[in-house]
C-alpha cells in the first residue's frame, strides 16, 4: 500500500478522498443535488489554495512548526548540504571534550561545502584595559588584521549575552571544500584557527576550541511531525466517512458507485495508517545512506517558526522567542576619516547604551576582508571619473559621488581596512511561566527590536527587520553557520561595505569583560549580569583589602557580612578552619554582633580595652632595644610632638623599665620574654619621667637658678605632661591584662573594642592619642609576632581596621602600616582597612592592597580621586556619583578593570532600625 501511496503521491490521495466525500455529501442531500458538480470543483480548489498558502513557507517550515528535533532543522536550513560529518583533528584535545579538537564538515552530494570550526574568546589574559576607545580601536584593528591573515578561510563573529549564561564571544571559521577535497579544507581551517589563536594571544586574548557551540545530538531522536500526522488523520476520517456512507448505500440496484466509494474509503484508510506511522519518526533521508552525525543548533531541543519572523525555541524546559534584525555594510563609508574620528565616541556610547538596554541578545558579524590595493585604486579612479563628470557636465551629484570615493580611498590609506560585513542581531525573550508570558515576551521583543534598530541607526548602521518565518530560519542559521550567499559568492570587483572603524563599537572587545577575580570563596553579591562575586584573599597574590566610602554607605556592614560568612573561607586555609580574625572596633559595633556570630558557630572573644588593659611595652618577638626604638620613633613621635631630647629620654625610660622592672637583660635573649616585659607599664615610665623632671628642677633650684627657665627641665616636664593620660585616670596603662600571644592564639574572631567608660553617669571617651597608641601598638605587635613565625602560604590571620580615619593619619608619614602589609603577606596576615577617604590613608597603601572596594561617592572631587584609584571610565565615574548604599565597585590589583556589583548583606549584619529597637523595648516591658 505504501507503494501505491508513493506512486500516487500523498496529495492526490488526500485530495481524491476529499472530493469523493464532498460529492457524496452533495448527492445525499436532494436540495444540493443541482450544485453538486460545483461543490466537487470549488472545495478542492479551496483546499488546494490552503495548501498553496502553506507552501508559501518552504516545505520544511511545516515540520519546524511542529517542534521537530534539531536535526530536521539542519535538513531545512541546509537544503543543499546533506552530509554533516565531524572529523577529529586533535586527539589530545578530543580526550578533554567530545567536541574539542574537531572540525565539522558540511557537504552536498557532489562533495562541495565547508569545513567549519568554532573558537571561543576566553578571558583576556593579560591586563588589558578594554573599555577605553583607543584600546578598543587598537584591539579591533588587530583582530581584523588577524582575520585578514587567514587566507581563504572566512570568519564570523558571534557575540552573545543572556541572563543565564552571561557574555560570550565566538569566532566561527570555515573553509570551502572544493571538489570533495575534505582534507585540504580541514587543514586550512585548522591552521587558520591556530594562526588566529596565536595572533590574538599576542594582544592578550585567549581563544579556545569550543565546538560545543554546535552541540552534537548523539542519536536521531524520535520526533513527531504533526503536519503529516494531521494529513494522515484527515485522510483517515474522510476515508471512514466515505466507506461508512457508501456501505449504507450498498444494495441491489445501487449501481457500481457505492462499491467504488467503499473501495476508495478502505484504500484511504490503509494509506492513512501508513502515513500516521511514518509521521511518528523524524525522517532524515540520509539516515539510510552514508553514516553521518546529526547536529542541533545551539543545544535547543526544538524550533518552531511563527509567522512574522518569530522563532520559538525550546530550551531546557523554557521557551525562548527570538526576532531578528539584519544588516549589510552601512552608510559610514560616505564619511571622511575625520568625521568618523569625531563620531566614534558617540558610536561607542550608543553601543554601550544598547548593551545596557538589551539583556538577552546575540550579534553575528560576517567579516570578509577585501583587497586593499584594488579597493583604493578603484576608489581613486571613480573619484577621478565623477569629478571630471561634474566639471564637464555640471552635475552636482558628481561632486558628491567623487567626494565619497575620495573619502573611501583616504580612509583606507590612513590605515583602515575594507570589509564586506553582514550581520544579524537576534533579540530574545524567555518565557518562564512566572512573570513573562507569551504576549509579554512578544511585546518585549518588539520593543527591543525597535530599540536595537534605532541604536544601530545612530551609529549609521541601517538595519532591516526580519518579518517572515523563512527569514527567521535563515537569520538564525546565520548565527551558527557559514552564510551560503556570501561564502559561495566570489566577486572579483570588491564591493566595500564597511571599514574597520564603522564596526568598532560592536566588536566583542567592546563588551565589558568580567575582571579576573576569584570564582569561588566568600560570597559578596552579584554583578550586573547576575553573576556571583566572591572575595578570596587566599587565592589572590596579595590578600590585603581596602574599603573606602563615605559614612553610612555600608562599609562596616560589608565587613560584618564577611564575618558571618567566614566559614566559606575554611576550605582555603589549609587547616579546614576559617582564618582567625582580629578586629579593631572603636565604635563597639562588632562587639554588638558577638552573640549573632556565636549563633553561627563561630568562636568570638570580645576584649574591651577599657576593662582589660593592653600594654604597648610588650616585646612580641622583638629585641627590647628594637621595641623601644619602634615605640618611640613610629608610635610616640606620630602621636605627640616629641623633640629629639624627649625621644631620647623616653627611650631611656623604656629601656630602664625593661631592665629594672622586668629584669630584662639587653644582652641575654633568654630574658626577652613578654612575661618579663609585662611587668613594665606606662605608669612606671610616667612616674620615672616625672621624677626626673622633679630632680632636675631641684638641682637647678639648688644652684639658685630658676627651673621654669631651664630648657631641659621644661622639656622633661612637658614630656611628663604629654604622658599623663597614659598613666593617670580611668584609661591609665598601669597593668597588663592580655598579651598579643593571647590575642592571636585565641583563634576565631577577636574583637578589640574600646568603648567609652561611664564615670558618674557621664560618658568619658578614650582620647584620640590613646586610641592611636592602642591601635598602633596592637598592629605593631601583631606584625612582629606574625613575622616571627615561619613563613606560610595562605591566610592565617585577618586583621580588620575599621574607622581607619581615626588612626591611619599620624603627625608624620612614618606609620609603618605599609611595612606591615608588605611583609605580613608572607606570614599569612591579611589586612582589611576600612576608611572614608583616600586621603585618610598612609601613603602608597592603595597601591599595595590586592583588592579595593569603593562605595558610591557623591562629591565630584572625591569621586574623581577614587575614579583614579579604580581606573574608572567617564561613564563609570558618573555612575559612582549616584550609587546607593550597597552598590560598589571592586578592583583587583591584577586587573585594571573594576567590577560593579550589588552587595548582598547578611541579614544579621544589618543594623536594626531604631523603630525596631524601640518596638523590642516596648515588648520587653
Ligand atoms: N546593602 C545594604 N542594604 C540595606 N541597608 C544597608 C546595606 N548596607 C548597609 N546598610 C545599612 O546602612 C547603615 C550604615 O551602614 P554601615 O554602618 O555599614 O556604614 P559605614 O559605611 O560603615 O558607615 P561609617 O563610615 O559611618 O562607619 C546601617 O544601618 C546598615 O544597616
Ligand atoms: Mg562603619
Amino acid at each position: 500500500m505504501g507503494v501505491v501511496g508513493r506512486l500516487l503521491g500523498l496529495g492526490p490521495v488526500l485530495l481524491s478522498g476529499v472530493i469523493i466525500l464532498c460529492l457524496l455529501v452533495a448527492f445525499s442531500i436532494p436540495a444540493l443535488a443541482p450544485i453538486a458538480p460545483f461543490i466537487g470543483i470549488i472545495l478542492p480548489v479551496i483546499f488546494l489554495g490552503v495548501l498553496a498558502w502553506r507552501r508559501a513557507y518552504p516545505a520544511a517550515v511545516g515540520w519546524l512548526r511542529g517542534r521537530v528535533g534539531g536535526e530536521s532543522f539542519w535538513n531545512a536550513a541546509l537544503p543543499d548540504l546533506k552530509v554533516i560529518k565531524v572529523v577529529t583533528t586533535d586527539k589530545g584535545l578530543a580526550r578533554l571534550h567530545p567536541m574539542a579538537g574537531k572540525v565539522v564538515l558540511l557537504e552536498d552530494r557532489a562533495g562541495n561545502g565547508y569545513a567549519c570550526k568554532v573558537l571561543r574568546i576566553a578571558d583576556v589574559v593579560n591586563s588589558y584595559e578594554t573599555t577605553t576607545e583607543e584600546e578598543r580601536l587598537l584591539l579591533l584593528d588587530r583582530m581584523a588584521k588577524a582575520i585578514e591573515g587567514l587566507g581563504d578561510v572566512e570568519a564570523k563573529l558571534v557575540i552573545d549575552r543572556s541572563p543565564d549564561t552571561g557574555e560570550s564571544a565566538h569566532i566561527i571559521l570555515w573553509s570551502r571544500i572544493i571538489d570533495g577535497d575534505e582534507k585540504a579544507a580541514v587543514h586550512s581551517v585548522e591552521s587558520a584557527a591556530k594562526t588566529l589563536q596565536r595572533s590574538m594571544d599576542r594582544i592578550g586574548i585567549t581563544m579556545v576550541d569550543d565546538m560545543t557551540y554546535l552541540s552534537p545530538s548523539v542519536s536521531l531522536r524520535a520526533a513527531t511531525i504533526p503536519g503529516r500526522r494531521a494529513h494522515g488523520l484527515a485522510l483517515a476520517i474522510s476515508s471512514i466517512g466515505t466507506a461508512a456512507s457508501s456501505a449504507m448505500c450498498l444494495g441491489p440496484g445501487a449501481g457500481p458507485l457505492p462499491i467504488i466509494l467503499l473501495a476508495s474509503g478502505v484504500l484511504g484508510l490503509m494509506v492513512s495508517q501508513k502515513l500516521l506511522k511514518a509521521s511518528s519518526r523524524a525522517t532524515c533521508r540520509e539516515c539510510l545512506g552514508r553514516p553521518h552525525v546529526h547536529i542541533s543548533l545551539g543545544g535547543a531541543e526544538a524550533y518552531q517558526v511563527e509567522p512574522g519572523g518569530i522563532l520559538k525555541e525550546y530550551h531546557r524546559g523554557y521557551v525562548v522567542y527570538s526576532r531578528y534584525l539584519a544588516f549589510t555594510g552601512n552608510h559610514n563609508r560616505d564619511l571622511s576619516h575625520d568625521d568618523i574620528e569625531r563620531r566614534l565616541p558617540m558610536s561607542l556610547k550608543s553601543f554601550s547604551a544598547l548593551l545596557y538596554t538589551l539583556t538577552d541578545f546575540r550579534i553575528a558579524l560576517h567579516i570578509k576582508p577585501q583587497p586593499i590595493g584594488d579597493t583604493v585604486r578603484i576608489a581613486l579612479a571613480k573619484a577621478d571619473f565623477y569629478g571630471m563628470d561634474a566639471q564637464v557636465g555640471g552635475a552636482l551629484s558628481g561632486y558628491y559621488k567623487a567626494g565619497r570615493s575620495m573619502n573611501l580611498a583616504d580612509r583606507i590609506m590612513r590605515g583602515e581596512r575594507p570589509y564586506l560585513i553582514s550581520g544579524v542581531v537576534q533579540v530574545r525573550a524567555r518565557v518562564n511561566g512566572q512573570y513573562m508570558d507569551e504576549a509579554r515576551a512578544l511585546d518585549l521583543l518588539d520593543k527591543q527590536l525597535r530599540e536595537a534598530a534605532s541604536f544601530l541607526d545612530t551609529m549609521n548602521i541601517s538595519t532591516r527587520e526580519v518579518r517572515d518565518g523563512w527569514g527567521a530560519v535563515l537569520a538564525n542559521r546565520f548565527l551558527y553557520l557559514p552564510l551560503q550567499e556570501t561564502a559561495l559568492e566570489y566577486n572579483p570587483i570588491p564591493r566595500i561595505r564597511a571599514l574597520t572603524r564603522d564596526f568598532i563599537a560592536i566588536s566583542p572587545l567592546a563588551f565589558r569583560r568580567r575582571p579576573l577575580m576569584p570564582k569561588e570563596g566568600l560570597y559578596l553579591g552579584r554583578d550586573e549580569m547576575g553573576r556571583p562575586v566572591y572575595l578570596n584573599p587566599s587565592l589572590l597574590p596579595n590578600p590585603h583589602v581596602l574599603i573606602l566610602g563615605p559614612p553610612g554607605k555600608g562599609k562596616s556592614t560589608l565587613v560584618k557580612t564577611m564575618l558571618f560568612r567566614l566559614e566559606q573561607l575554611a576550605k582555603y586555609t589549609g587547616t579546614g578552619r576559617p582564618p582567625a580574625v582580629l578586629i579593631i572596633d572603636p565604635a563597639g559595633e562588632y562587639a554588638d554582633k558577638a552573640e549573632d556570630l556565636r549563633a553561627k558557630g563561630l568562636k568570638v572573644t570580645v576584649i574591651d580595652l577599657v576593662k582589660s588593659k593592653y600594654n604597648p611595652l610588650l616585646l612580641a618577638g622583638l629585641e627590647p632595644r628594637q621595641r623601644a626604638a619602634r615605640l618611640v620613633d613610629y608610635i610616640f613621635a606620630n602621636i605627640m610632638p616629641l623633640d629629639r631630647y624627649q625621644a631620647g629620654v623616653l627611650f631611656q625610660a623604656i629601656m630602664l623599665a625593661y631592665k629594672k622592672l622586668g629584669g630584662i637583660d639587653e644582652y641575654n635573649p633568654e630574658t626577652w620574654t613578654d612575661d618579663r616585659a609585662a611587668k613594665a607599664t606606662f605608669k612606671h615610665i610616667y612616674d620615672y619621667i616625672a621624677w626626673r623632671a622633679e630632680q632636675a628642677a631641684k638641682a637647678i633650684a639648688a644652684k639658685g637658678g630658676s627651673p621654669e627657665l631651664d630648657p631641659a627641665v621644661t622639656l622633661l616636664t612637658e614630656l611628663a605632661r604629654m604622658l599623663t593620660p597614659l598613666a593617670i585616670g580611668s584609661f591609665a596603662l598601669d597593668r597588663t591584662d592580655i598579651t598579643i600571644d593571647q590575642l592571636i592564639r585565641e583563634g576565631g574572631i577577636v574583637i578589640v573594642s574600646f568603648k567609652t567608660r561611664t564615670v558618674e553617669g557621664m560618658q568619658v571617651r578614650m582620647s584620640d592619642e590613646l586610641q592611636k597608641l592602642m591601635v598602633w601598638s596592637i598592629l605593631e605587635h601583631i606584625h612582629s609576632y606574625m613575622t616571627s613565625l615561619h613563613a606560610e602560604e595562605g591566610v592565617r590571620l585577618i586583621v580588620v581596621i575599621d574607622e581607619g580615619h581615626k588612626f591611619l593619619q599620624g603627625r608624620y608619614e612614618t606609620i609603618p602600616l605599609g611595612q606591615h602589609l608588605r611583609e605580613g603577606r608572607k606570614f599569612g596576615a591579611s589586612y582589611i582597612i576600612v576608611t572614608h577617604l583616600p586621603k585618610d590613608l598612609p601613603p602608597d597603601i592603595e597601591r599595595i592592597v590586592g583588592t579595593i572596594f569603593i562605595f558610591g561617592f557623591g562629591h565630584p572631587g572625591e569621586a574623581r580621586r577614587v575614579a583614579e584609584l579604580l581606573n574608572l571610565t567617564e561613564e563609570e565615574y558618573e555612575k559612582i556619583m549616584s550609587m546607593k548604599t550597597g552598590e560598589l565597585y571592586v578592583k583587583w590589583i591584577e586587573d585594571p578593570r573594576p567590577l560593579y556589583f550589588v552587595f548582598e548583606p547578611d541579614e544579621k549584619a544589618l543594623v536594626r532600625r531604631r523603630e525596631e529597637r524601640l518596638w523590642q523595648l516596648y515588648r520587653m516591658q
